[in-house]
């Protein structure tokens, strides 16, 4: 190549100055001041000013002249010192510039569809469609580059701890785990399919049963679910499996990995050990089991009020079994009207509340919304008893506990982002044990895991294995920061026998669980070691350590939220000839033609 670069564009200081220096890279904008061009050139590493000067470089400055946005050019240049007017303390590069000698234009771009160096000149469907333009946006590299250097910690920290790092493969058995599957047809055995792994559960297990001991892979995974702003169909998980080891084992490692993380990238020292709250006390003060501790507004038992008040409609709430639980809102006793109608919309709309009831702390009790229900002295006793402070809002929630809790939780968060109370600068994690090992599910009918299937029950609970299945614990954790999910997982069944017992409470036959996880039952019963592990959300964890907000700007070549690739058009339609070879036909008529 001509004019082969010989510095980066973020490389040069003034010690530089006076040395001969050719650079490579993009434009990131330039400007004409009369006689002289002035251009900021970019790559990876980061901007250097080049100047082109009209009557030293004429046939270059004219040249230059014509240069657009994102072209990219090669420089044989000077480096010389800025004028002290015009240093630019915001730069590493900024006491220098590279004065052109020689300028070759190695590629024009097209008039650009946005600003690469505002991502907020476009919209996002415009963004994804020119993924390759947004990935040179700052932002993104720089997520890009933290991601790969928390790949290298990662790795550095699992075999520094004994881990082996094993490849397990994505054509695999179909067997939900949860989410619906991604099928992929066989050519050579028509009619049957493989399905991509929602995560390599199943073979992590059979590498302890093997012998390895400690395994961890970071590989992708795949679920075809509903998309949210920590979700995509293809992610990326740590995956993790120990032999011979219990709970305080996996929260050591991970507790580990963690802080070794936040110190080497934020220099930030995080609490040993990690806090832990139960399931039931994370949904009681928070109203989730995955609470955001950067913030206080916690739920508050409202119960012994409304014994004591005329408030009917709580008073039923009770009567019916349900429960009531308040969060005072912090100097909120100047919402409007239209403020409490949003927040009630939320609970009632999203989280299927029956409504928001609210009272203000005024200078002589409480006023306005309820509080006509609640006599006098009883006032008193609630704004002490909830610790409110003259000028809060009181919100209360009265329902059915599955409906109260979360609704209240859901609140909780919204309070706090309305509010600025979010300690942005902390970070908090927190493991979340005790979970139910199943849950009902109405419309099944039926008892499903709350983690996987392979999840071992609390040993004290194993009792209640065939009497009172909603009230066993399981051996699951979850790692949470800052209300993200971080990573979950669990001590496993490691025998036949109690696999198996759990399979029966899921209402999978024997018959089923053979004909879906025989291969694991027959592993289980050539010498398993008690085994268990963790996996983390890789997309996730990055996004927590770079404060990202949606997933997408930690993945390179993200989905939209239906799944679509918008650049590359994905899923597309396959011809028929290869429908033939897979001895697939579509039924009806192909939707796009
Ligand atoms: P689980 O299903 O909890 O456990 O997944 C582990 C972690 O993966 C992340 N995650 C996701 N990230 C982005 N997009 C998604 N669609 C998505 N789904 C999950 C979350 C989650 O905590 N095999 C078990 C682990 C085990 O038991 O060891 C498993 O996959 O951060």
């Amino acid at each position: 190549m001509h004019l082969k670069r010989t510095h980066t564009c973020g490389q040069l200081r003034k010690g530089d100055a006076g040395e001969e220096v050719i650079l490579n890279g993009w434009i990131n904008s330039r400007r004409d001041h009369g006689g002289l061009i002035f251009v900021d050139l970019r790559d990876r590493y980061g901007k250097t000013q080049v100047v082109f000067d009209g009557e030293q470089t004429p046939e270059d400055f004219n040249t230059a002249k014509k240069l657009g946005m994102e072209d990219v050019i090669a420089v044989r240049g000077e480096v010389v010192l800025r004028p002290a007017d015009s240093l630019n303390p915001a730069m590493p590069t900024g006491e220098i510039d590279v004065q052109c000698l020689e300028l070759a234009v190695l590629n024009e771009a097209e008039p650009l569809p946005f600003l690469v160096t505002d991502r907020d000149s476009a919209l996002e469907e415009q963004r994804l469609t020119y993924r390759y333009l947004e990935l040179r946006t700052g932002e993104l590299q720089d997520n890009l580059l933290t991601r790969s250097r928390i790949y290298q910690i990662v790795r550095g920290y699992f075999v520094e701890h004994d881990f082996v790092e094993v490849e397990t493969p994505f054509l695999m058995k179909s067997t939900p785990e949860g989410a619906r599957d991604y099928l992929v047809p066989s050519r050579l055995h028509h009619g049957r399919f493989y399905a991509l792994p929602q995560s390599p559960q199943t073979y992590k297990q059979l590498l302890m049963i093997a012998g390895l001991d400690r395994y961890f892979q970071i590989v992708k995974c795949f679920r075809d679910e509903d998309l949210r702003a920590d979700r995509q169909p293809e992610f990326t998980q740590i995956d993790v499996e120990m032999s011979f080891i219990d709970e305080q084992d996996v929260y050591t490692v991970v507790e580990g990995l963690i802080r070794r993380l936040y110190q080497e990238l934020q220099d930030i020292k995080l609490p040993d050990p990690f806090p832990r709250l139960t399931y039931r006390e994370a949904m009681e003060r928070y109203g989730t089991d995955k609470p955001d501790l950067r913030y206080d507004l916690e739920l508050q038992d409202f119960t012994s009020y409304v014994e004591s008040s005329d408030f009917s409609t709580f008073k039923g709430v009770l009567k019916e079994g349900g429960i009531v639980r308040a969060v005072v809102a912090p100097g909120c006793a100047g919402y409007s009207r239209k403020d409490t109608d949003a927040l009630t919309n939320l609970v009632t709309e999203y989280h299927q509340a029956k409504g928001l009831a609210w009272m203000k702390v005024g200078t002589n009790g409480l006023e306005g919304g309820v509080a006509k229900f609640f006599p006098g002295e009883l006032q008193q006793q609630i704004v002490t008893g909830l610790a409110a402070k003259e000028g809060d809002l009181l919100l209360m929630i009265g329902d059915k506990e599955e409906v109260a809790l979360p609704a209240l939780g859901a609140l909780r968060e919204e309070l706090a982002r309305r509010e600025n109370l979010i300690k942005e600068d902390e970070v908090r994690p927190v493991w979340i044990v005790g979970f139910p090992l199943v849950e009902f599910d109405e419309e099944a009918g039926r008892w499903l895991a709350v983690h996987h299937p392979f999840t071992a029950p609390h040993p004290d609970d194993e009792s209640l294995l065939e009497t009172d299945p909603g009230r066993i614990r399981s051996r699951g954790y979850d790692l949470v920061i800052n209300g993200w999910e971080i990573a979950g997982g669990s001590i496993r069944n490691h025998d036949t026998g109690s696999q198996e017992r759990v399979f029966k409470l899921l209402g999978i036959s024997p018959e089923e669980a053979e004909e879906k996880f025989g291969f694991l039952l027959k592993a289980l019963l050539y010498g398993a070691p008690p085994h268990g592990g963790i996996a983390f959300g890789f997309d996730r964890l990055v996004m927590v350590l770079v404060g990202a907000t949606q997933i997408r700007d930690v993945i390179a070549f993200p989905k939209t939220t239906s799944a679509l690739s918008l650049m590359d058009g994905a899923p597309a339609q396959v011809t028929d000839r290869q429908l033939k070879e897979l001895g697939l036909s579509l039924r009806g008529k192909r939707k796009y033609e």
